[in-house]
C-alpha cells in the first residue's frame, strides 16, 4: 500500500498519435483529495481518461494503484464518472439496475449479488439522494439525476481511487452539497480521489490539492487555497484582483501567475 495511487512520470497522453497532455508529472498519494482545475479544452479529461486506460498513453509512464495504467488486475478498483454522460435515454433499466452494475467488477464471473451488494447499491443510491427513484427507469430522471446516477455507480464499486469529470456539472446546488457530503465520508475512509471541476467551491471542503493543466501542461500543483494567489498583482487580468476574494476556483478566473505556480518534485 506504499504505491502512489496515481504516478505520472514526463507522461504524455493524447489521442491516436496526437499528444494533448505532455510531459506531466504527477503523484498522488493514497487518501488524497486532489481537484484538477483549468480552462476547456486544457486536457483535463484526457488525464483523466489516461488514468483509466481509455486515452493513449504516448510516452513517459502512468501507474495507477501501482500497476501501469491498463493492466490493473482487480477491476472495480478504480471508480470512474465520465464527464458529459447521463444515462442512454433509451436504457429501460432502472436506477438500481444501473447502480448494481458498478458492483459487477466484485462479483466475479458468475457471481450474483449477494446482500452486501445489494447493500453497497442502495447506500450509494442514498447518498446521491435517489433512494425514493430506486425502482424508477432512469429514462425517467432528469439530466442532474443521471448525472447522480453515475456518480452512485462509481460509489457502488467501492474503488480505491475515484476519478470523476466533472461530476457537480449540471446538478443543483442543494445535491451538490450532499455529493460534496458523500465525497467527505469516502474520503475520510481512505479512498483517493481525482476530481476535475470547474468549480471547487461546493467541494473545497473535501479537495485539499490542485492542480492547474493549461494547454496540456501542468502549470500548479499544490494547495487548493493556493490557487487563489492567481489572482495576485501579476494576474493577466487585473480587474480580477481587484474583485474581492471567491471562494472556491471558477475557470472563468486568470491562470495561476508565474510567481504563483509552484511545481513539485516527482517524489510527492
Ligand atoms: N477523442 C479525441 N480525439 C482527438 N482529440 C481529442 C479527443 N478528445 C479530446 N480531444 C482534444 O484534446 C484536447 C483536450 O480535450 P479535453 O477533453 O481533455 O479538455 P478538457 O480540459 O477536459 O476540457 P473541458 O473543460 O471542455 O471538458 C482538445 O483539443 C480536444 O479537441
Ligand atoms: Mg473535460
Amino acid at each position: 500500500m506504499t504505491d502512489p495511487a496515481i504516478r505520472l512520470a514526463g507522461a504524455t497522453i493524447g489521442y491516436g498519435d496526437v499528444a494533448i497532455v505532455r510531459d506531466a508529472d504527477l503523484s498522488v498519494r493514497r487518501g488524497e483529495a486532489v481537484a484538477v482545475l483549468g480552462s476547456n479544452g486544457s486536457g483535463k479529461t484526457t488525464l483523466s481518461r489516461g488514468l483509466l486506460g481509455l486515452a493513449t498513453v504516448l510516452g513517459g509512464t502512468v501507474e495507477v494503484l501501482g500497476a501501469p495504467v491498463g493492466r490493473l488486475r482487480e477491476r472495480g478498483r478504480v471508480g470512474y464518472v465520465p464527464q458529459r454522460h447521463t444515462v442512454s435515454g433509451a436504457m429501460p433499466a432502472t436506477v438500481r439496475e444501473v447502480v448494481g452494475v458498478g458492483r459487477l467488477p466484485r462479483l466475479g464471473l458468475f457471481g450474483r449479488p449477494g446482500a452486501r451488494d445489494r447493500a453497497a447499491v442502495a447506500e450509494a443510491v442514498h447518498a446521491v439522494g435517489l433512494a425514493d427513484r430506486l425502482d424508477d427507469p432512469v429514462a425517467a430522471l432528469s439530466g442532474g439525476q443521471q448525472r447522480r446516477v453515475l456518480v452512485a455507480r462509481a460509489l457502488a464499486a467501492e474503488p480505491e481511487l475515484l476519478v470523476m469529470d466533472e461530476p457537480t456539472a449540471g446538478v443543483d446546488a442543494a445535491s451538490q452539497a450532499a455529493l460534496a457530503g458523500v465525497l467527505a465520508r469516502v474520503a475520510a475512509a481512505g479512498t483517493t480521489l481525482l476530481v476535475v471541476t470547474h468549480e471547487t467551491g461546493p467541494l473545497a471542503g473535501v479537495l485539499t490539492r490542485a492542480v492547474v493543466v493549461d494547454s496540456g501542461r501542468l502549470t500548479y500543483d499544490g494547495p487548493l487555497a493556493g490557487v487563489g494567489a492567481a489572482t495576485g498583482p501579476d494576474c493577466h487580468h487585473p480587474e480580477e484582483a481587484a474583485r474581492p476574494p471567491v471562494r472556491g476556483y471558477r475557470l472563468d478566473q486568470p491562470r495561476p501567475a508565474p510567481d504563483a505556480v509552484r511545481l513539485r518534485d516527482g517524489s510527492r
